[in-house]
């Protein structure tokens, strides 16, 4: 109930998914919330925010585009003044598609993906470092398993996963002597929007008119050691969870894999 009592965290894509999650979890432990996520945002982060709120902790919520140093700046700033300091920032806003092969996809989108899941992850660290205390503190980075191994039709996301883990290394070099230290979380398949949308489905069912969420169970459970379609958000808000709790204050510079097995599949 209290391994993040008196800490506050900062989480960007918070309003949805593994970030919301992530911010709940947090909470439950005693942690205030500060949420970034997109501008157009607002109903997701206030839903956050109820259930932060409904864990007994505060939540700052910001419209901030991870794209947008000032913006996530301004978030960060905005966030730190409301509640009073900083102990953990979480890098999660990221997005995924899947084009298809690498000199197939068009300029625009491996640009968007290298500038949300990378250049978006600078942007949340360059913003949020300075107002870590100085008593120390943990940055997480959210990587994916597709920062350990190739993705099928999707070269611009696999790169921006194994780029971020070159940030989190040479971060936690950075930041060791301030006592901040520098994770990355890999993430497999995650019952969030991001695997469970209608485009996915299509693509492991092509014999299927109209495939659901059931009709994928079987295909991605195959990618597993463990016998599970896939990972529930909860499960990798506790991975993150013991990340930036005291129980792992000597661990830096790692990666911390939730996969059910799937990088270690033959
Ligand atoms: N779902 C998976 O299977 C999976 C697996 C491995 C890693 N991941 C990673 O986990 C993280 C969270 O993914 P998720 O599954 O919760 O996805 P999600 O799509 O459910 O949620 C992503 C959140 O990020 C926000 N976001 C998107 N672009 C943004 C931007 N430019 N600025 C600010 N916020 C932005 C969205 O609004 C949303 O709230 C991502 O970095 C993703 O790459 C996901």
């Amino acid at each position: 109930m209290s391994r993040m009592a008196g800490k506050v965290a900062l989480i960007t894509g918070a309003g949805n998914g593994m970030g919301r999650s992530h911010a709940v979890r947090l909470a439950e432990e005693g942690a205030d919330i500060i949420a970034l996520d997109l501008p157009g945002a607002a109903a997701d982060l206030a839903e956050t925010a109820r259930l932060v709120g409904e864990a007994g902790r505060r939540a700052a919520v910001g419209a901030a585009d991870v794209r947008d140093l000032a913006a996530v700046q301004a978030g960060v700033d905005a966030g730190v003044a409301e509640l009073g300091r900083l102990d953990v920032v979480v890098a999660n806003a990221g997005v995924c598609d899947n084009p298809g092969p690498a000199w197939t996809i068009d300029a625009p989108v491996w640009q968007r993906s290298l500038d949300i899941n990378l250049t978006g992850v600078w942007h949340t660290v360059k913003a949020a470092a300075p107002s870590i205390g100085a008593d120390g503190g943990s940055v997480v980075i959210v990587s994916s398993t597709a920062g350990m191994k190739a993705v099928a039709g999707a070269a611009h996301y696999s790169a921006s996963k194994h780029a971020v883990i070159g940030l989190m290394r040479t971060l936690a070099n950075e930041l060791g002597p301030r006592s901040i230290r520098v994770n990355a979380l890999l993430p497999g398949a995650v019952g969030t929007a991001m695997t469970l949308n209608p485009a996915t489905f299509a693509r492991l069912r092509p014999d299927l008119a109209d495939p659901t969420a059931e009709d994928v169970m079987e295909v991605l459970a195959r990618n597993h050691l463990l016998p599970v379609p896939w990972v529930e958000s909860a499960d990798v808000s506790n991975a993150l969870l013991f990340l930036v709790s005291d129980e792992a204050r000597y661990i830096t510079g790692t990666e911390l894999v939730v996969d059910a097995g799937l990088t270690q599949k033959v």
